[in-house]
């Protein structure tokens, strides 16, 4: 297990991560999607953030739920390591360092596509990033080493009954009383809009969109500490942000604090690796 440099961060892919992904033994089915997702993801990369940004919907969602992390991130020291996996093209870390967090940041990836344009953006902002490609099940870092672990719309695209394996991986290179803050896509919702939405059904055709429930969350962190939930992206909200800017701030409040959650686009769950584990 390769070691954390305390080298100052810079924008580049480290050698030795451009390498292939080697296969786990075992699951010939989910080393299938993983290379199915890497294409996918390389063949959109150069496209994706323009693709996604496809109406002022989608515009607001990133941009409140940007906002909605951070507020709930812990406040990182000048030498907190914060892992961001998958940081796709980076956006996340980006909107931290323009917000003028100074910490190092570590973005993995499975997707060389993804990553390069990730380390093309940062380059073109002058921010500085350590880019790393690395798969979920097996990441690139040694245990106990990250304050901060952001994991933002990934688990979606891998079957659920491989979630612990990622947690648990999470939880291997996260400090003791490290945080973890994750993303998934909340089930009610996404549910009902497969049914109701053709575009939805058939992007399923694509790659699968697993989705998780509130009560199913809060078992896969039944063992980490101070684990709390809320959702993010209520439909309309956008659209009030505009017209009425107090409602959409009290619609977020709601998010947070009631089961309104369960109506969001997704869950974003707050967990912490015990202290007293190692
Ligand atoms: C929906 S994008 C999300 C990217 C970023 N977190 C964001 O919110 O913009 C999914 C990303 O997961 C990456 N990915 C898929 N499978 C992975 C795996 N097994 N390990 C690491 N990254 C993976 C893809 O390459 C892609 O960049």
């Amino acid at each position: 297990m390769p070691t954390l440099s305390k080298n100052e961060p810079s924008t580049q892919i480290e050698p030795d991560a451009q390498a292939e992904i080697p296969d786990l033994p075992g699951d010939r089915s989910l080393e299938d999607l993983k290379h199915r997702l890497v294409k996918t993801y390389d063949d959109k990369a150069k496209h994706y953030d323009t693709d996604r940004a496809v109406n002022d919907a989608t515009r607001y969602y990133f941009a409140n739920s940007y906002r909605t992390i951070e507020s709930v991130m812990d406040q990182p020291r000048r030498d907190s390591v914060h892992v961001d996996m998958p940081v796709g093209t980076g956006k996340f870390l980006l909107h931290l360092r323009q917000r003028g967090y100074t910490h190092r940041m570590i973005g993995v990836d499975i997707a060389a596509g993804m990553l390069g344009v990730c380390a093309d953006e940062s380059e073109e902002s002058g921010a500085e990033l350590n880019l790393s490609m690395g798969d979920a099940y097996r990441l690139p870092l040694p245990d106990n080493c990250v304050d901060i672990f952001t994991c933002l719309r990934l688990t979606h695209l891998l079957p659920k009954s491989t979630w612990p394996q990622i947690i648990a991986e999470i939880r291997r290179v996260l400090r003791p009383g490290g945080q973890l803050i994750i993303e998934m896509r909340n089930m009610m919702r996404g549910v009902t809009c497969q049914m109701l939405v053709s575009a939805f059904r058939s992007r399923r055709e694509t790659h699968p969109h697993t989705f998780v429930s509130p009560p199913e969350a809060s078992k896969l962190f039944a063992a980490w500490s101070d684990v709390r939930m809320q959702g993010m992206g209520l439909d309309g909200t956008s659209t009030l942000s505009r017209i009425l800017p107090p409602v959409s701030k009290g619609l977020h409040l709601l998010e947070a604090l009631s089961p309104v959650r369960y109506l969001s686009k997704t869950l974003l769950v707050q967990a912490r690796k015990p202290k007293s584990s190692c």
